[in-house]
């Protein structure tokens, strides 16, 4: 390595470890591994026809102007057609509260250098989504965590941690990743409660709300505070910023997300996206609306969620009927993924070897945590959307092989200083 470059980076890629996940979906992607490691859509339900029209249309319509440079709050009817489909969720912002994002990872980025200094506390749900981890950990986060159960944030937990101050609380409500848990109604009130109590603000991660495939869709935090706030002092978006994704209901290659927050945040939010990347692709942002329109992607979304729905039931069939007794998981209600606990005393990133030699794989639950690595150790995350269910079936089959020995080598006498006990 070129000692040139390494003596002079800047310190805050000492913060910066490269991603168990990414360095995963190599080794996945041997034609005879089956991986529910990755976040991945199933890529057969990418409405690719759809893509090949709107390029067509977008550019016999807009010609070089789907080619230039454009503004960087984003291209305006997408901005309205996202407020528009964001109203039936009961979030009332206007296209002026939108801003358009290379994705919701860069939205994180965004948020982390709006928001971060060095060595402030951001309280995160341990365990939380990786990318946010990674994001915040550039801006120097501490992170305080607070614990999930199945009923989503343990909110009984979090005022200790609020009295230290964070500067604000990265929370995924809906099937969240990586458990799969959606934070419960009464919990949503109580959180935003404590909100208030404390001055706290929220960041909403909101990327699965719409795969549901079971129960009643829950308020967005975001309208839980806006309630709040027009008790108070009249309608004003307020305490919560909102996240959410075109990754996971249309292609996340487009790279297509967006930011519902108050006016003076979305300015601030546009000049320090400015000096990342002057807009989002001006192309992508037309294609995507042309094939969003038209109520199209609420067909779409419909079709998504019956194929994961079932794959999903694949899933918890197949851990049902292979798995050992002493291990569970979560039964997640919409999303992604789903959360398996191991029992005490064994080691995720060990199993994880033992799968890789079963050619299965799936990510190890210590990624997932700001802190208290040692907890994650015990579980792992797994993907259901993007396997066929034949493959879902076989992969867990695979899997169970791994755990079943695992469990074995794991209950062994222990190892101890100076020899076994
Ligand atoms: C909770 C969460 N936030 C953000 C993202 C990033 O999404 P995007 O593809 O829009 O960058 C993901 C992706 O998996 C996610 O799970």
């Amino acid at each position: 390595m070129s000692t040139v470059w390494k003596s002079r980076y800047a310190l805050r890629t000492l913060r910066i470890k490269s991603s168990t996940i990414r360095e995963l979906l190599k080794v996945t992607q041997q034609p005879e591994m089956i991986s529910f490691g990755g976040g991945l859509p199933a890529p057969e339900v990418f409405p690719v026809q759809r893509f090949e029209e709107a390029c067509h249309t977008v550019l016999e319509e807009h010609g070089a102007q789907a080619l230039q440079y454009s503004a960087t709050e984003g291209y305006e009817p997408l901005r309205e057609m996202i407020a528009k489909n964001m109203a039936r969720y009961g979030i009332l912002a206007k296209a002026e509260n939108v801003l358009i994002t290379s994705g919701s990872q860069q939205a994180l980025d965004l948020i982390g250098k709006l928001l971060i200094n060095s060595g402030d506390r951001v309280l995160v749900e341990a365990p939380t989504y990786l990318g946010a981890l990674q994001a915040f950990s550039v801006y120097g986060a501490q992170f305080l965590t607070v614990p999930i159960d199945d009923d989503g944030l343990r909110t009984d937990q979090l005022e200790s941690s609020l009295r230290l101050s964070p500067k604000f609380m990265y929370i995924l409500p809906n099937f969240q990743n990586p458990a799969g848990v959606t934070l419960s109604e009464g919990r949503r009130h109580q959180l935003i409660f404590l909100a208030d109590k404390y001055g706290i603000p929220i960041i909403e991660d909101d990327p699965y709300g719409q795969l549901r495939y079971e129960g009643e869709h829950l308020a967005p935090l975001v309208v839980l505070d806006r309630e709040n706030l027009r008790r108070d002092n009249g309608f004003t978006l307020g305490n919560v910023i909102y996240l959410s994704t075109f990754s996971k209901t249309l292609a996340p290659g487009i790279r297509l997300a967006w930011i519902v927050a108050p006016p003076d945040v979305v300015s601030k939010l546009v000049m320090l996206k400015q000096a990342a990347d002057l807009h989002t692709a001006t192309f992508n942002q037309m294609v995507a609306y042309e094939v969003a329109k038209d109520g199209f992607l609420d067909q779409h979304v419909k079709r998504i969620r019956q194929v994961y729905r079932e794959r999903r039931d694949v899933m918890l069939q197949a851990l049902q009927e292979f798995f050992p007794a002493e291990v569970t998981w979560t039964h997640p209600k919409g999303g992604l993924f789903l959360w398996v606990t191991m029992p005490e005393g064994t080691d995720c990133r060990l199993l994880f070897r033992a799968a890789l030699a079963e050619n299965v794989a799936f990510v190890p639950g210590d990624c997932f945590y700001g802190n208290d690595l040692a907890d994650g150790c015990r579980h792992m995350r797994l993907n259901f959307s993007h396997s066929e269910p034949e493959l879902i079936r076989e992969g867990i089959r695979r899997l169970s092989v791994a755990v079943k020995m695992h469990l074995r080598t794991s209950h062994a006498p222990l190892e101890v200083a100076g020899g076994r006990r």
